[in-house]
C-alpha cells in the first residue's frame, strides 16, 4: 500500500518508526511536511501538492500534526479525505482533540470519569467559579494548551482569581478544574489503537512538579492497567472519535478521570519503556482498516 506519514519531523522518533514498519511490511511509505504542502480546490478535484508534485495515489494517510499547526495540517488532512484515503485520525478528530473545552464536553457526555470542570469567562464570577471546583487549590489550563505548558496549579483562592484574570484579559480562554490531589505529579498515559488499549505508561514528574509530562521533565515505567482502566480509556478514545490516540488519566479516590485525548500521541516513551511494537500495530491497523473502506465520523460536535 501507498502510506504517506504527514510531518514535520523526518527524524522524530514515531515518525521514523512508523515509517520502519511500515517498510518492514512491504508497503510504500514517503514522509511529507504538511506545513510546506499546498492544496489546489476546483469542481470535484481537490489536490494536494508537496515539492512542486501532485500527491497521488495514497492509500493511507497518518498524520502527525503540530498542536501550533492543527488548522493548516487538519486541512491537508481533510483534502485527503476529500480523495477518500484512509486516514488514521480525521481531520475533524484532530481539531475536536486540540480543544480541551470541547474534549471535556465529549467526554462528560460520554459518561466518562472526569475532573470536575468550569469553563467560564464573567470576571465577577470568579468566586463561585472556584467554589463549583470544590475550593482551592485549582487547576487551570488553557483551551489549548500542550505539553504541560499552559497548565496552572493555583494553591489560594487569591493566585486563582489572578490567574483567571490574567488570562481574561489576555483574551485567552481557559478552564477551571478540581486538582486531583490524590494522584498529583503522576498520571497515565495509554496508547490506544483500534479501539483497544496497546501499551500503558505510569509518568512521574521528578520534582515537586504537580505536572507529569515528560516534556516538563516527567519519567515514565510500565503500569497495569485495571480492568476499570482499560474500559475507560477505550470509551474516551470511542467518544473523540478516534482509533489511534493517546489517552491520558488519573488515578483518584473514585476511580480513573480522563485529562486528555491526545490525536498525535509520540510512541517514543511507551514503546521504548514497554518495549512493545506499537509502531508495528498501527500500521497493521490502517492497512486492515484502509481495505475495509473508510468510516464516518459519527460524533457529532
Ligand atoms: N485536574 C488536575 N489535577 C491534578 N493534576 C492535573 C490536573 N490536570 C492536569 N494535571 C497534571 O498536569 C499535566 C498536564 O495536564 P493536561 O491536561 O494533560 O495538559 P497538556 O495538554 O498540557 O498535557 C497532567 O499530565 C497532570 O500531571
Ligand atoms: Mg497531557
Amino acid at each position: 500500500m501507498n502510506i504517506v506519514i504527514l510531518s514535520k519531523g523526518p527524524k522524530n522518533y514515531t515518525t521514523r518508526r512508523l515509517q520502519e514498519a511500515a517498510v518492514e511490511r512491504g508497503h510504500n511509505v514517503r514522509v511529507i511536511n504538511y506545513a510546506k504542502c499546498y492544496v489546489t480546490l476546483e469542481k470535484n478535484n481537490p489536490v494536494v501538492v508537496y515539492n512542486g508534485e501532485e500527491v497521488k495515489n495514497v492509500d493511507i494517510v497518518i498524520p502527525r500534526i503540530a498542536q501550533s499547526l492543527t488548522k493548516y495540517g487538519s486541512s491537508i488532512v481533510r483534502q485527503f479525505e476529500m480523495q477518500n484515503v484512509f486516514t488514521t485520525a480525521s481531520s475533524i478528530a484532530i481539531v475536536r482533540s486540540r480543544d480541551k473545552l470541547r474534549s471535556m464536553q465529549l467526554l462528560s457526555k460520554a459518561g466518562i470519569g472526569i475532573p470536575k470542570t468550569v469553563f467560564a469567562r464573567e470576571t465577577a464570577e470568579f468566586e463561585n467559579v472556584i467554589e463549583r471546583v470544590g475550593g482551592s487549590p485549582v487547576i487551570i489550563k488553557v483551551a489549548r494548551g500542550t505539553h504541560g505548558n499552559g497548565v496552572v496549579l493555583a494553591e489560594t483562592k487569591k493566585a486563582a482569581k489572578a490567574v483567571m484574570q490574567a488570562f481574561y484579559v489576555e483574551g485567552v480562554n481557559f478552564l477551571v478544574q478540581e486538582f486531583i490531589e490524590e494522584s498529583a505529579g503522576t498520571d497515565i498515559r495509554a496508547l490506544v489503537v483500534n479501539g483497544k488499549v496497546v501499551a500503558a505508561i505510569e509518568r512521574k514528574s521528578l520534582d515537586d512538579d504537580f505536572r507529569s509530562n515528560t516534556h516538563q521533565g516527567g519519567v515514565g515505567r510500565p503500569v497495569r492497567l485495571s480492568d476499570e482502566e482499560k474500559r475507560t480509556a477505550q470509551k474516551a478514545a470511542r467518544a473523540m472519535g478516534l482509533t489511534v490516540c493517546g489517552v491520558d488519566m488519573m488515578r483518584s479516590d473514585r476511580g480513573p478521570l480522563v485529562l486528555e485525548v491526545n490525536s498525535s500521541a509520540s510512541i517514543k516513551t511507551p514503546e521504548l519503556i514497554t518495549k512493545y511494537d506499537v509502531a508495528g500495530q498501527i500500521i497493521d491497523y490502517a492497512v486492515q482498516a484502509a481495505k475495509a473502506g473508510r468510516r464516518k465520523d459519527k460524533i457529532g460536535a
